[in-house]
């Protein structure tokens, strides 16, 4: 049997591109064992931080020390330079979080190579990162959502005589507590929970450091964090409900990435009708924004009242061995190694450039 060719790429022009490596690591780990190893021979492709590929032998390196290179001044003719072997790949598997990978843009350069790849496509992974874009799909779908609001730099950046009108209207229509984020990071960077006018402007600031555009929510209190994963095309399944916990304030940075500050229940102790509700309601979410492929949706469930809201879907969700989206299937009885074989399969099945 001849065996598939997947060219995994990793790494990349992103603040998650940590995260990225690790997620590789385990995914090079799954098309190695068992019977992966029969199905497919596995390619890595590094991509630097700042932008530049390197090729197999380089990334193999990389992928031994889990360690990003260090990057010297990028010399933008490289960014036109794939390694040869790039060109003999069948399937690509993209695991890049966050800008530049996650967003559309790598679906793009995929698109024109006409070579099928595991995940959204361009339009699905763009309206997946922005969001305030996620939400407005969001909203037309019909799928419940806190009170948001966008704001631009511009309008940031304005003259000290225009800016009190701005904060007056987010308070109009938001009021304190609320959250301030950029809409196109993820890991929670450039987000800050605000009390009041003074801590609004200076995270408004903050968030306009980072993205022309910005969205203020409504603070929750008393919610439970729960997400579904879900995986396939056109009928795709939905895993079983895990439950992230933690002491902090919020699902912070340093929570996210501060080994023991965070927890996960898999499964989430939660009434049946509430699985299900939000099993139905990630569904919707991929089809709000056409993601295909694999998603991990995330929502707030309020104990006390039993409003369940959708905060936000990720097109290419954290993918290392104790990540919640194969945590997640793991629990629904689709191992790792599995689970990837199931993600190619249905990257071949769905020629996203068509
Ligand atoms: N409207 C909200 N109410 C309560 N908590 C929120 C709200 N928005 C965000 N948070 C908290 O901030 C965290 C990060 O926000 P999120 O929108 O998920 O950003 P990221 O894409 O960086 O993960 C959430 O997991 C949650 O803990
Ligand atoms: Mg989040």
């Amino acid at each position: 049997m001849t065996k598939l060719r997947v060219g995994l790429l990793f790494g990349g022009r992103s603040g998650e591109h940590e995260v990225s490596i690790s997620s590789a690591i385990a995914i090079a780990n799954a098309l190695c064992s068992g019977e992966n190893q029969n199905r497919y021979d596995f390619y890595p492709f590094y991509i630097q931080k700042d932008g530049v590929w390197q090729n197999t032998v380089t990334s193999r390196i990389v992928l031994d020390s889990g360690k990003p290179l260090p990057v010297e001044t990028a010399n933008p003719a490289q960014l036109w330079q794939f390694p040869p072997e790039a060109a003999q790949m069948e399937v690509w598997f993209p695991i890049l979080h966050g800008p530049n990978g996650e967003d559309g843009t790598m679906q793009g350069l995929l698109t024109l190579m006409q070579v099928p790849w595991v995940g959204s496509g361009v339009l699905g992974s763009s309206v997946g990162m922005d969001k305030l874009m996620m939400k407005m799909a969001f909203a037309y779908a019909g799928l419940p959502q806190v009170k948001y609001m966008g704001v631009r730099r511009s309008q940031i950046c304005s003259d000290a005589d225009v800016l009190p009108k701005l904060w007056d209207d987010i308070e109009g229509a938001i009021g304190y507590p609320c959250f301030v984020k950029p809409a196109n990071l993820g890991s929670s960077v450039g987000i800050a929970k605000v009390r009041n006018r003074k801590e609004l402007e200076a995270a408004l600031n903050s968030a306009a450091s980072y993205d022309r555009r910005i969205i203020i929510e409504e603070a929750i209190s008393g919610i439970r964090e729960v997400e579904c994963a879900v995986l396939g095309n056109g009928d795709p399944k939905t895993s079983v409900i895990g439950e992230i916990t933690y002491d902090s304030d919020f699902y912070d940075y340093e929570t996210k990435y501060t080994e023991g500050l965070a927890g996960l229940k898999i499964p989430a102790p939660l009434p049946e009708e509430v699985a299900t509700k939000i099993r139905e309601m990630s569904r919707q979410a991929l089809a709000a924004v056409d993601a295909r492929g694999l998603s991990r949706v995330d929502f707030f469930y309020v104990e006390s009242t039993g409003d369940i809201f959708i905060n936000e879907i990720n097109t290419l969700p954290g993918f290392t061995a104790t990540s919640m989206y194969p945590r997640l299937w793991d629990a629904a009885g689709i191992p790792f190694p599995e689970l990837v074989h199931q993600l190619i399969q249905f990257a071949r099945e769905q020629s996203n450039f068509q």
